[in-house]
Formats: structure tokens, sequence, C-alpha cells
């Protein structure tokens, strides 16, 4: 089997609206990368189901993130965007990587700790095995790149040891040890109301988050109700390091801008933050405006989406077959 070189698996959760998180932290970085890499782009539903989803609004939510996809200018017709949930290899290597990884090793897994908190008894098993899956996603397209965000650092660090486990128990080199691709001034966005957290899905406070569905009005509330503090913008980088609401605020400027932080650091040094804000919500809007309506045309057009869905599965199954073959092969099971 021919094994790529330069070849991306990333994905994204239908589980709720796309925010600007997802967008800087990862989709952003997507568009980047699709000249230089093969990439697969998955909408991971079954991720999704580790925790409640209406059966109402999922599918909808699967074709949300592929509209967002595109319309944040992922071209459909030179990559490979597809839903988990169709290519059943994902889940078929996710079982045989179930019995490569340690309890252990989940057990240090912090997203869980964060997600099931004082209820770990409670949460489904998908939910503490879900990056045994993440690492078939990744693994059944021997994906040696993986795009991220920040907070999926851990899960990769697992998704390697799982590789190099079964290498090691089998004797084979059979899949790569991919890296992680976390880049961009925005690899970890915070929270608008509080510097300390995640900008995530699940947070209970709508403004603490701007969406990729939210209207040009709503981008413009948010940002002008985000936490700051008192003082002017500092004129250094340590002393803003110091000051989460700043830098989150200024690492999001940066990276709509495509500049460095430095650079907004110099431009905004001693000003006030309602300066600042200002200018960043023009900015905001002039990026994500675009995205948004390109986004509701594309939702509007269920035909167009299914076909690219449909061309996204068959490709993606073309590829995550052989490879769910030969590790069958490798484990001894009778073909
Ligand atoms: P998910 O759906 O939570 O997020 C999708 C992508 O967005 C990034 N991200 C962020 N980046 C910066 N700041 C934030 N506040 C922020 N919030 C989210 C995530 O890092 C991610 O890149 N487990 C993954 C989905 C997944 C996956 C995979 C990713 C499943 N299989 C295989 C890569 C490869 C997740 O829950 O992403």
């Amino acid at each position: 089997m021919e094994k790529p070189t330069k070849r991306i698996l990333s994905g994204v959760q239908p589980s709720g609206d796309l925010h600007l998180g997802n967008y800087l932290g990862a989709i952003k970085n997507f568009v980047s990368l699709q000249e230089e890499y093969e990439c697969f782009f998955c909408v991971v539903d079954l991720h999704a189901i580790t925790v409640w989803q209406d059966p109402k609004v999922l599918a909808n939510k699967t074709r949300e993130v592929t509209a967002a996809f595109i319309a944040s200018g992922i071209n459909p017709n030179k990559n490979n965007i597809f839903v988990q949930s169709q290519v059943p290899q994902h889940a078929q290597l996710g079982w045989l990587f179930n019995c490569v990884a340690r309890m252990g090793w989940l057990n240090r897994m912090t997203q869980f700790k964060d997600k099931a908190g004082k209820n770990s008894e409670n949460v489904s098993v998908g939910l503490f095995s879900y990056p045994t899956l993440m690492a078939a996603d990744i693994l059944i397209y021997l994906a040696t790149h993986v795009p991220v965000g920040d907070d999926q650092k851990q899960h990769l660090e697992l998704t390697r040891d799982i590789a190099q486990k079964f290498n090691n128990d089998f004797k084979t080199d059979f899949f790569p040890i991919p890296e992680p691709l976390i880049f961009g001034e925005a690899t970890r966005v915070m929270s608008l109301r509080d510097g300390s957290k995640k900008m995530s899905k699940s947070d209970p406070s709508d403004y603490s988050r701007i969406m990729l569905t939210d209207s040009a009005e709503k981008i413009s509330q948010k940002i002008k109700k985000a936490k700051t503090d008192p003082l002017p913008l500092p004129d250094n980088l340590d002393d803003l390091k110091s000051r989460s609401e700043a830098l989150n605020l200024i690492s999001i400027f940066a990276s709509l801008h495509d500049t460095s932080l430095e650079k907004i650091v110099a431009e905004y040094a001693g000003k006030e933050f309602s300066l600042f804000k200002r200018d960043l919500v023009d900015l905001a809007v002039s990026k994500l405006e675009p995205i948004t309506s390109e986004m509701n045309k594309i939702m509007d057009d269920q035909e167009y989406l299914e076909s690219v869905l449909n061309n996204g599965k068959e490709s993606a199954i073309s590829v995550a077959e052989p490879v769910l073959a030969k590790t069958k092969e490798i484990i001894g099971f009778l073909s």
C-alpha cells in the first residue's frame, strides 16, 4: 500500500453552532493548508452523540458544519468533506483501538475530566473512549498531519501513543505517527466573559462566544460587552500575557487580521479598549459576515450539500477500506 507523506485529517463536531474558536483555531487553518496537503475534513457526528443530541436537530447541524467548511473557503472539489457515521471504517477501527489503548492513558485525559466533572459515573462510555475513536479517524487515512486547536493536543498525543503501541505490538510500521498542526495567533480562543475559560459551545452564556451564524449587530453587541480590565492596552507582550481578557481580544484581532500579536500590540499601545473594540467589531464583521451569508446560501441548496457529502463519503471509503483490511490482516483476523 502506498503511504502518503502529506495527508491531513481533521474533524469538527456538529454538536451546536460553530463559534469563533472553531473558526480561528481550526477551520481557518484548514483553508490555508488545502493547497499543500491532501485533506480529509470530517463532520464527526459519532463524537457528537457522546453527549445527548436532539435527533430533530442533529442532521441539520451536520449539514451546517459542512456548509461552514465550504463557506470558509475549503474547496469541496479538491478536498474530501464527509460525515463520520457514513464511513463505517472509523467505528470499526475505533473498536480495534479500544483494545490497544490502556485505561490509564484514557484516565489521564483532561477533557474527559472537564466534561464529566463530578458526574463521571453517569456519563456515556463513549465520552470516556472518545479519544480512541479520534485516533481511528486520523489513522484510518494514515494521515500524517492533524490541524487542531490547542485543546486537542492531548488527544493527539494519545493518537500517537496508540499508533506506536500498535506498531510495536504487531512488529510493523504500518501506522504513521501523526504530527499536530497547531498554529496561528488564536490557537486557544477564550470566553468573552471570562478570560480563564475556553470559548465553547457548551458555555451557558451566549455572550461568551461569537457564532458563525451571528448577525453583524450581535457580533457588535458581544464584542462591546466583552470583559476587559480598567487599564489601557499594554505596549509589550509580557504585560499583555498577564491580562487574560486583553490577550484574548488582541489574539482574536491578530488572527482575523492575519497579523502577528506583536504588530497589533504596537498599533494599540496605550489606547483605550473602547477604541480597540470598535475596530475589532469592524474587523470581525468584515471577515465573518461573508462566511455567514455564504453558509446561508449553501444551506438553502440541500441538493448541492448532499452531492458534496456523497462524493466525500465515496472517496473517504475508498481510502479507508484498504487500511482497515490491512489492519485486520495484521491483527490476524480471517479475511
Ligand atoms: P470540536 O468540535 O470541539 O472543535 C473543532 C475544532 O475547533 C477547535 N477549537 C478551538 N480552537 C481554538 N479555541 C477554542 N476555544 C476552540 N474550541 C474548539 C478544536 O481544537 C478543533 O480543532 N475531538 C475534536 C473533533 C475530532 C477530531 C478528530 C479532530 C474528532 N476526531 C480527528 C481532529 C482529528 C473536537 O471535539 O473538536
